[in-house]
């Protein structure tokens, strides 16, 4: 029977009908895949998004001819690697469009409007008397009536687009290739960061975009403006956002993924009280894990029979 590893423990109704047509080997959540003694006699490996799978790894898995990863990202993985030994590479695109822009649009709101700031006063004690309702306590900035430009104008920014409209946004959207949008203006990267009141980062990691918003980008934005990143760190130059934080250049920022995963206690980020953190909390709500879950082992059980993957990054290895 084939062997397929998984890096992650599943619940087992989830990975029955896999289960049933090969052997499944379990690692350790979190153990480093280079440890992984059973991986090298497997053929499938199913994977999360901080699992690496490099050139390095992949000389030690002579048998491997499938990769799935519970994830949409997949900059965790060298593709060009596995393209060219003909492994297959699986994601879970679209199944966590919505739950990634409410969490996006939550990080705004929240951003704007300092509410983890006022949760972080009222708990530390300083909401007394000498500190109460008055006109100017805790001022943050208007939602509606202000431009949100979108980077990256595919499912998940489209959708943040569509909550925006509803919070009485105007929306502006820059894409890497052509978009034709009705209710929103495409134009180009700078002339975005010129106009945006809040700016939100929606394109996948690629050597193209890694350190898309680098200093000199972000010092294009309109003057108070708040940024949001809910796509992946290593887009957005994370010490450039805290010089813009301490200057001022920046209003407030709201962060889901950052360049170190776990986020490093030394980040300049943590001593902004004006940055909303998240942890990779994107699609994390029960039906959308349960439906990334599902994607990922369909593109497995595919594999196994010798199938293509119903989502496939590289189908090439089909050819
Ligand atoms: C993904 O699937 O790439 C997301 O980052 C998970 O939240």
């Amino acid at each position: 029977m084939k062997k397929v590893y998984l890096t992650h423990p599943l619940p087992s109704a989830s990975t029955a009908a896999l289960a049933a047509e090969c052997e499944l080997l379990c690692g350790e959540a979190g153990a480093p895949l280079a440890d992984a003694q059973a991986l090298s006699e497997c053929v499938g490996l199913v994977c999360l998004l901080n699992d690496r799978i490099d050139r390095a790894l992949l000389q030690s898995l002579p048998q491997l001819e499938f990769v799935s990863s519970i994830s949409v990202g997949v900059d965790h993985v060298d593709v060009a690697a596995l393209t060219e030994r003909g492994i297959a590479l699986g994601h879970t695109p679209g199944v966590l469009v919505d739950a990634t822009a409410d969490t996006a649009f939550a990080l705004l709101l929240a951003a704007a409007r300092r509410v983890a700031e006022g949760d972080r006063f009222i708990r530390a004690g300083s909401w007394r008397p000498d500190q109460p309702w008055s006109p100017d306590f805790f001022l943050g900035k208007d939602v509606s009536g202000a431009t949100l430009g979108i980077i990256g104008f595919g499912a998940i920014g489209q959708a943040v687009a569509r909550r925006a409209m509803g919070f009485g946004m105007r929306v502006i959207a820059w894409n890497r290739s052509p978009r034709v949008a009705s209710a929103v203006e495409i134009v180009a990267l700078e002339e975005l960061l010129q106009r945006s009141d809040f700016a939100s980062v929606h394109v996948a990691l690629t050597p193209d975009t890694r350190n898309l918003l680098d200093a000199e980008k972000l010092a294009l934005l309109k003057p108070g403006a708040v940024l949001i990143n809910t796509a992946r760190g290593g887009i957005v130059d994370e010490r450039a956002v805290a010089a813009a934080l301490d200057s001022g250049a920046l209003f407030a920022a709201g962060f889901d993924v950052f360049e170190r995963e776990p986020l490093p206690a030394d980040s300049a980020l943590l001593r902004h009280p004006k940055v909303v953190l998240a942890p990779h909390i994107g699609s994390a709500t029960a039906q959308t894990r349960a439906a990334m879950v599902r994607r990922a082992l369909d593109n497995a059980l595919a594999a196994v029979r010798g199938r293509p993957m119903p989502h496939c990054v590289n189908p090439e290895v089909y050819g």
